[in-house]
């Protein structure tokens, strides 16, 4: 383990292993889910099990994963909601990148409507979009801030640079970028995040393809530290980085039981580093 299992943020402290709700919701993002009760439970199990960070965005259904976290977790004692928008939905599997300042705006008012909340947790924009000005989306952002609308912001799947060119405007909290053992194309990022004491969220944690199939060298090095590969993933970025929280996402609740056993998992410096160099 990379330092102590939370982190703080915007002075909100978390345990750095929470759940993203995207899973929550129909196929292709798109709707309700099949089971309904499932999904309350899963929520529910996951705080049961000390999870107080909860990442969702209006775009989840859309609207879906929102309404689902308020049926079962408001109000929200300890546990925050980490919500975006930024993203047009059309149908299932598309998404559209839509970074009007008023648009935004709406957003934020439509999520704090839906959460139950007088002030947003974290909102994270959830992608810059590249035909709108990025300073006026920032601005944006600061105004929410500025107007206690928010209490933290956040952005994904973004450069160094773009951090850079937003914190000039806005306190930037957090970062959500795509990362996993099998996935490190934002090793910069994650360094930077790291040296700045800015929150790093890998999306898709659980590491897949290749290298996790049955017998592979995840599953072999998982065996031999009695864990599953979706809890050796998890451990191995919890360790990797004090800023790292990882936001595993399950529809199922056998599967928060499972990846929340992550933080019980201990990687000795051989295990790490043979992960690490895996695909490295
Ligand atoms: N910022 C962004 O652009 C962005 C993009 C994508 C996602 N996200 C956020 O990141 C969260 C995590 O990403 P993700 O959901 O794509 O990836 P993930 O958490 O790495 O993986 C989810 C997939 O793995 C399965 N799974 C989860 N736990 C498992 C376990 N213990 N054993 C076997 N299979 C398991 C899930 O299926 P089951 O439902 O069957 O468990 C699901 O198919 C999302 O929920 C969302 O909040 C953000």
């Amino acid at each position: 383990m990379a330092g102590p299992l939370t982190f703080t943020y915007a002075n909100q402290t978390v345990n750095r292993l929470g759940y993203g709700s995207m899973r929550l919701t129909g196929d292709g993002v798109w709707g309700y889910p099949k089971d309904r009760n499932e999904a309350l439970a899963v929520l529910r199990r996951a705080v049961e099990l000390g999870v107080d960070f909860i990442d969702t965005a209006d775009s989840y259904g859309p609207y879906v994963a929102e309404e689902l976290i308020a049926q079962a977790l408001h109000p929200y004692g300890d546990v925050k909601i980490a919500t975006k928008a930024g993203l047009l939905r059309t149908g299932p599997n598309l998404w559209f990148p839509c970074g009007r300042p008023d648009y935004l705006r709406q957003e934020c008012e439509m999520s704090l409507r839906r959460l139950g909340q007088e002030s947003l947790d974290l909102f994270q924009l959830h992608r810059i979009d590249a035909t709108v000005d990025a300073n006026e989306q920032f601005a944006l952002l600061r105004a929410l801030l500025d107007e206690g609308k928010v209490q933290a912001v956040g952005l994904s799947e973004v450069t160094v640079e773009q951090i850079k060119a937003a914190r000039e405007i806005v306190p930037i909290s957090t970062v959500q970028n795509l990362y996993n053992v099998t996935n490190r194309k934002s090793e910069d990022v994650l360094n930077y995040c790291e040296g700045e004491g800015i929150a790093f969220i890998p999306w898709f944690p659980v590491a897949s393809g290749d290298l996790a199939r049955s017998g592979g060298p995840l599953d072999t090095l998982a065996q031999q530290n009695g864990a599953t590969i979706a809890q050796l993933s998890l451990a191995w970025l919890l360790r990797r980085s004090p800023v790292m929280m990882p936001i595993p996402g399950t529809s199922k609740v056998a599967h928060v039981v499972e990846n929340c056993g992550a933080v019980r998992v201990s990687l000795d410096d051989d295990t790490f580093d043979a992960i690490g160099a895996l695909a490295g």
